[in-house]
């Protein structure tokens, strides 16, 4: 598959098959982007590749914590301004209605929140994690680990996408950040910065109809000569 056709193909999947992923497949996948660049080739990312019945913990776990204050590890910004308040709106709101939920539907709206708890059905899930002796060092937060996870993580889904593979890029996945160190055995210091839920897409599923949009190449780059 070529770059192009790869980047167009992928998409965020949010309803996939329970078949699982070979093994093998998954360490194709990372190690194939364990070739992604990083500030000062330091490769800041450790990846957790959880499937089975770890994965059934979590996802059992993920559903108790349902209504607890999340324990996000990287911090997100609860409203956007605009023009980005806008496109995180479209988000959801194309979802749902590719689902035929009404907007007003809060019980159908809150299944599927819970739904993102499963991992939307997924069989895997890579975490990706950072230091905190890193992340953290000398009196300042260094963004640019955050930089070359989301490096790592378009290539991780660009290679599975190449599989034959759907994947979602996920904060949902790691709002208990404390949870999942508990059940990964994991030190404290070991920050999670996203999880990419993994495997074959359910494409019967009405979630998987929606595409997101793009701001046009006129509008969002110039070209000087
Ligand atoms: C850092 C990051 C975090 C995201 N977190 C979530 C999430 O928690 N839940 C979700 O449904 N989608 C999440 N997404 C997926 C985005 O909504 C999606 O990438 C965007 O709408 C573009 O759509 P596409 O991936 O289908 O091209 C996230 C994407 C990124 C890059």
């Amino acid at each position: 598959m070529d770059v192009l056709a790869a980047i167009n193909n992928r998409h965020s999947v949010r309803g996939f098959k329970p078949d699982p992923v070979p093994q093998e497949i998954l360490k194709k996948i990372v190690e194939g982007a364990l070739r992604s660049p990083s500030a000062s080739n330091s490769q800041p990312w450790e990846l957790a590749v959880v499937s089975g019945t770890k994965l059934e913990e979590i996802k059992k776990a993920y559903i108790e914590s349902i209504g607890k204050m999340p324990v996000l590890d990287i911090s997100i910004a609860l409203q956007y301004p605009e023009p980005w308040a806008s496109r995180r709106a479209a988000v959801m709101a194309g979802v749902l209605e590719k689902m035929g939920v009404a907007r007003d539907d809060k019980q159908k709206r809150m299944e599927f929140g819970q739904y993102g708890s499963k991992l939307w059905g997924a069989p895997s899930c890579i975490y990706i994690m950072i230091d905190r002796d890193f992340y953290y060092s000398n009196n300042a937060t260094n963004h640019w680990n955050i930089f070359d996870c989301g490096l790592i993580a378009e290539n991780i889904m660009l290679l599975a996408t190449e599989q034959g593979l759907g994947t979602i890029p996920a904060i949902q996945p790691v709002l208990f950040a404390d949870v999942l160190r508990k059940l990964l055995g994991l030190p404290d210091s070991k920050l999670m910065v996203m999880g990419i839920p993994i495997g074959y897409e359910d494409t019967n599923n009405a979630a998987n109809k929606f595409r997101s949009t793009r701001e046009s190449l006129d509008k969002v780059a110039k070209f000087y000569t």
